[in-house]
């Protein structure tokens, strides 16, 4: 399998300034925060980073840790925009910025694949706070977005609200992934495209535990089971997985063997601005019908 990257490049709200010696520094509208980037091996273009705050990772590699922010961002986050999408950001626990800015690339492909599709339906699983909801709305799609956290999904229609979208043709459902999936497959229904970008490790909202490499070969063939030789997509991201991207790429491809159109796999990247080298942030598998 050739591999593929898909990058993404600075825009006017988010861009990656510099990266380097385990750490990034980036622009949020107009704040920079530094964060731990433990891929960043390399040099940083500069070394006197000036930034409006910092994580400060905990002992435990994978949690844990704090912001150190100065007094002017903003506790209750700040206003963002992607194309017709506008979204709060605000500094996490979670090390993030409540989006994933590393995804643009991505909204922009979806929606390439449903351009000139009749009202196409597209279902988003662990859509967290929605703005590849939002990004397929503003390009025509009807909407499923499905997350098991109430709180992420409240944040979703708060960021349709500020996107004057709250009238676009969005449901906005509060469940368990992998158990929505396989309700959708016993009534018959169908989609034109699927994003799923789903956590190493999670919870449904009635404690369905979720761990990435023991559900995602099933939930993979009932997504397939959701689309058709005329749908158009299907996006897979994945993060912070002991996997390669050949791995979830051939799962893909196996599911999709029946269906015209092409398997994909490869990086997801952020192109950095000093330099213009590529910072790896994700792995990914994609079918297109194209
Ligand atoms: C932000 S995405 C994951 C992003 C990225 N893959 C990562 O791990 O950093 C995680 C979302 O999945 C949701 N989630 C976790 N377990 C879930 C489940 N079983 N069903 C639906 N959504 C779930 C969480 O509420 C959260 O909004």
């Amino acid at each position: 399998m050739t591999l593929v990257t898909l990058t993404g490049e600075p825009w006017a709200d988010y861009g990656l300034i510099d990266s380097g010696n385990g750490r990034k520094l980036e622009r949020y509208g107009r704040f920079r925060f530094i964060r731990p980037e433990p891929q960043a091996m390399w040099a940083p273009a500069k070394d006197d980073w000036k930034a409006d705050g910092e994580f400060i990772p905990g002992a435990d590699e994978d949690g844990g840790g704090r912001w150190q922010l100065s007094p002017e961002v903003p506790a209750g986050g700040w206003l963002l925009a992607w194309r017709e999408a506008k979204f709060t950001a605000s500094n996490t626990p979670f090390r993030h910025l409540g989006f994933f800015p590393d995804m643009a690339p991505v909204w922009d492909w979806m929606r390439g694949r449903i351009e000139g599709a009749a009202a196409p339906e597209c279902l988003n699983l662990f859509g967290y706070t929605g703005v590849g909801t939002l990004a397929l709305a503003a390009a025509g799609a009807r909407m499923v977005h499905v997350d098991a956290s109430k709180k992420s999904v409240e944040a979703a229609r708060g960021n349709a609200a500020l996107s004057g979208m709250a009238d676009k043709p969005v449901r906005w459902l509060v469940e368990d992934a992998g158990k929505f999936v396989a309700r959708e497959v016993r009534r018959g229904r169908r989609y034109d495209g699927i994003i799923l970008d789903p956590p190493k490790w999670g919870r449904g909202p009635n404690g369905e535990v979720w761990k990435l490499e023991e559900g995602l070969p099933g939930l993979i063939a009932d997504c397939r089971r959701l689309l058709d030789a005329d749908s158009r997509f299907l996006f897979l991201t994945v993060y912070a997985v002991r996997l390669s991207a050949i791995a979830i790429g051939e799962l893909v491809r196996q599911h999709f063997a029946d269906l015209p159109g092409k398997v994909e796999a490869g990086e997801l990247t952020v192109r950095e601005e000093a330099r213009g080298l590529e910072l790896p942030t994700a792995i990914f598998a994609r079918w297109s019908n194209d």
